[in-house]
Formats: C-alpha cells, structure tokens, sequence
C-alpha cells in the first residue's frame, strides 16, 4: 500500500459515507458488542472499540505514537512526550479560562455582526453558511494576530488539508494530494513570514508568544513554530464549524429550542455533554511502533521503523519534492504522485509519476548522472545532492515513461 493509500484509507470503510458519519452510533454498537478491537485485512490497520482500549491507545506514548498521524510534521498533535511537552506549553497559556475570558467581548461582538449581516433584509439565516462556518476562523485568527481579510484562504487551506478524495481512483487520489500539498505550502510559507515579520516587531498575539517560546528553548526549532502555528490556524476550525452545526441541529431534532430559550436547559452545560452526544471527531489514529497486544488481541508494529519516521521517510519527501518542483516550472497542472515500496530485492524503492511533461532534461541530467548543476535555483542542487545520496547509500535512479503521459522516476536505496 502507498503512503497515501495509507493516508487516505486510515478510517474503518463503515465511516466513509455521509449517512454514516451523521450516525455512526448503531454501527460503534454493533461492534462493541464483538470486541474491543476488529483487525481490517483490507486496510492492514486495527479498529479499536472500547473505552479502556481506546485509552490505553491514547496515553502509551511508547507502544502507540501520533507521530505521523497529523497534516503537519513538527506540530504537538504530531507528538508524544517529551518532544509535546514543550511544543504544548508554547501554546498552553493563551487557552487557559482566564485568558480567553478576555477575548469574550470581542468574540460576542464578532458573532453578533455575523448575525446582523445574515439578518439584515431577511428573517432568515443559513446557520452553517452564515455563522458556523466564519465564525471559528474568525475567532483563531484573531488570537494568532494574522489579517482576518484572508478568512476565505485559510478556509481553503484547511478544506483542502482536510479533504478525501471524491473517487477512489489513481487521478483522483492524485489530484486531492496535490491540492494537500500545495495547501500545505502556502500555509508553512505564511507564517514562516508572519514569524519574520515579528522577530523585529513583537505584537500582542500567539503567533509572538510561541516565537517567545521557541526563543527560550534550546530544543524547539523554527520548523515546529511553523508547524504549531499552521496545526492552530487548521484544526480548530473544521471541528468547531461541525460541532455549532451539531449543536443547533441536535438541539432542533431533540425539541430542546425551547428549554434552552426559557433556561430550564442550561446552555453550557448543554453544549459540553453535546461533545459527548454527537462528536465532530468520529476517530483518531495511531501508529503501533511494536509488536504488542491490545485487549487480547496481538497487535503487529504499523510503523516500520525502517521506513516510516526514519531518514528514508525525509528522502521520499525530498524526492517528491524536487520533482514536483520541477515539473510545475514547465506544467502547473500536472499531478506528483509518490509510491514507496519495498522490493524484492529488499530494497527500498521510491517511485515518483507525473502526468505533466515529465521532468525537464536539465534537471533529468543532474539528477540521473549527478553532472555539476548549472541549476541556479535550490531545487537544482536538491537533484544534485539526491544523486549523490542515492549513490554512496549504493541504490540506483531509473527513468521510464508514464502511460499516457510522463515521467516514472525509481529511485532506489538499500534498506537501512
Ligand atoms: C469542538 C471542537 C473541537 C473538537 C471536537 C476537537 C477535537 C480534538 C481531538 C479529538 C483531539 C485529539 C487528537 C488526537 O489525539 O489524535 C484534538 C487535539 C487538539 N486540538 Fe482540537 N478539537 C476542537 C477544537 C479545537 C480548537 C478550536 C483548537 C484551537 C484553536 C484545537 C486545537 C487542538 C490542538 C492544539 C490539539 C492537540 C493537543 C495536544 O496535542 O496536546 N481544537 N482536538
């Protein structure tokens, strides 16, 4: 299976539709009532169903890692301790009660201009479109201190970075990838600026207080500031514009409007059992980094330590990288797709395919016979230095034809 194969199939296939993701309850039922854990053949991946398991899951942090489990390398939801401990308490004090008590004005005035706008000339609103939707972006967008003009664009990148592919096809699953990356790119190249930009002009926001953070340690690094800053603009937004659309449906189906109106509900109290109720999260993953057992069940390691999370795992990216690089110079259209496998040769093999014009000959030369780079840009040197590590780890660079166009790049490097 390929690495975004893995990506995208990580969920059991029983949530894939929507009708089930609105009700997935019947069917955790079904499947508490077998066992705490089922194993998927289809999807080589293990589905764990009850609580002890599930928290067992959560806290080992030696059995079972997040790492790998996140859109973003380097953020805290993409670690365990101790590397999370500090990546955390970057971030930690700007969310604690007293703090974001003193947002609240704000944000009340924030929601009550999004009601104004929907309201004005109508007495009807679309909930989602009109409140649950801007309103998160909004509201961490204003903590981080960067320009609510560009709402709508970190509402793209977070639609993007979140997305499934609508078919399960090649072309498909390409082109969901690519808008993943790229996503990814205009995101980690915004606030790598938005950092610049306050090295030299401190403000009253999160995004100053982690670059504090970062400057007071000894071990967090620039990369995982970007990251922890990208992980706060993203995550939190999908899940609160779900959950304000679970709320108010959920509160609509059960007849609770009422109650809720004349306070015989308590609306806080309300919407805190509602994440229990009807969660916007329906799963989480982790990755198994041994062979173990959980409740009852042996569990095989879902990391190769010798492929995932290793140097290997920086080359195929760096691969990917360079060769999208470069095909984009020449056709922005064209799909990157990466496959990593191991051969039977034990080997590991990368293969890179596009469906653009392939790779341009100058960048072929330096990344096929490693000929001093007359490429003035970085990637040029990234081809160069590809050649050179592929050859002393003893593998091999291959050039075919993809079908109907393309190139296929195998890159092949012995098994660490
Ligand atoms: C109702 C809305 C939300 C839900 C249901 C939700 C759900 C979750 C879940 C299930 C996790 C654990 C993921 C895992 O361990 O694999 C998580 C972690 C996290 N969420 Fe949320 N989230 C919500 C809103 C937010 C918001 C608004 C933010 C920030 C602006 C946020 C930031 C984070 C962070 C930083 C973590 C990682 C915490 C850590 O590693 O210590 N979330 N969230």
């Amino acid at each position: 299976m390929t690495t975004e194969q893995r990506e995208e199939q990580w969920m059991a296939s029983e949530l894939a539709s929507i009708a089930r993701q609105r009700d997935p309850y019947p069917w955790y039922r079904e499947m508490r009532s077998r066992g705490p854990i089922r194993y998927d053949d289809d999807r080589d991946a293990y589905d764990v169903f009850h609580y002890d398991e599930v928290v067992t899951l959560a806290t080992d942090w030696e059995r079972f890692t997040r790492h790998g489990t996140s859109f973003i390398d380097g953020a805290m939801m993409d670690r365990g301790p101790p590397e999370h401990t500090g990546l955390r308490g970057m971030a930690e004090s700007s969310f604690r009660p007293g703090n974001l008590r003193e947002y609240r004005p704000k944000f009340e005035r924030q929601a009550d201009a999004l009601l104004d706008d929907a309201l004005e000339g109508s007495c009807s609103l679309d909930f989602v479109e009109d409140i649950a939707k801007p309103l998160p972006i909004m509201i961490i967008a204003e903590m981080l201190g960067v320009p609510t003009d560009k709402l709508d664009t970190f509402r793209d990148w977070s639609t993007a970075l979140a997305e499934a592919p609508a078919q399960p096809t090649p072309a498909a699953r390409q082109a969901t990838q690519q808008r993943k990356r790229e996503a990814l790119r205009q995101v980690t190249d915004f606030f790598d600026r938005a950092i610049e930009l306050r090295e030299d002009d401190p403000r009253d926001d999160l995004i100053t207080t982690m670059l504090e953070a970062e400057a007071a340690s000894d071990r967090i690094t620039r990369q995982q500031t970007v990251a922890n800053c990208a992980m706060l603009l993203i995550a939190g937004n999908i899940t609160t514009t779900t959950y304000m659309a679970n709320a108010l449906w959920t509160y609509v189906q059960e007849g609770l409007v009422g109650d809720i109106q004349d306070r015989t509900l308590d609306i806080e109290t309300a919407n805190e059992e509602l994440l229990r109720y009807r969660s916007p999260v329906i799963a989480i993953k982790r990755f198994a980094t041994v062979d173990t057992e959980l409740g009852g069940t042996a569990v095989e390691v879902t990391v190769d330590p010798n492929l995932e999370g290793s140097v290997l795992s920086v080359v195929e990216q760096a691969v990917l990288e360079l060769v999208e690089n470069a095909i984009q110079h020449t056709d922005e259209d064209a799909a990157v797709c990466v496959e990593v496998r191991l051969t039977d040769e034990d080997d590991v093999a990368f293969v890179v395919s596009d469906t653009g014009p392939g790779l341009p000959p100058m960048e072929r030369r330096v990344l096929e016979g490693g000929s001093e780079t007359p490429l003035e840009h970085s990637q040029g040197l990234g081809l160069w230095l590809t050649h050179w590590l592929v050859q002393i780890a003893g593998g091999s660079v291959d050039f075919g034809d993809n079908d109907p166009r393309g190139t296929v790049i195998s890159v092949r490097v012995p098994r660490l």
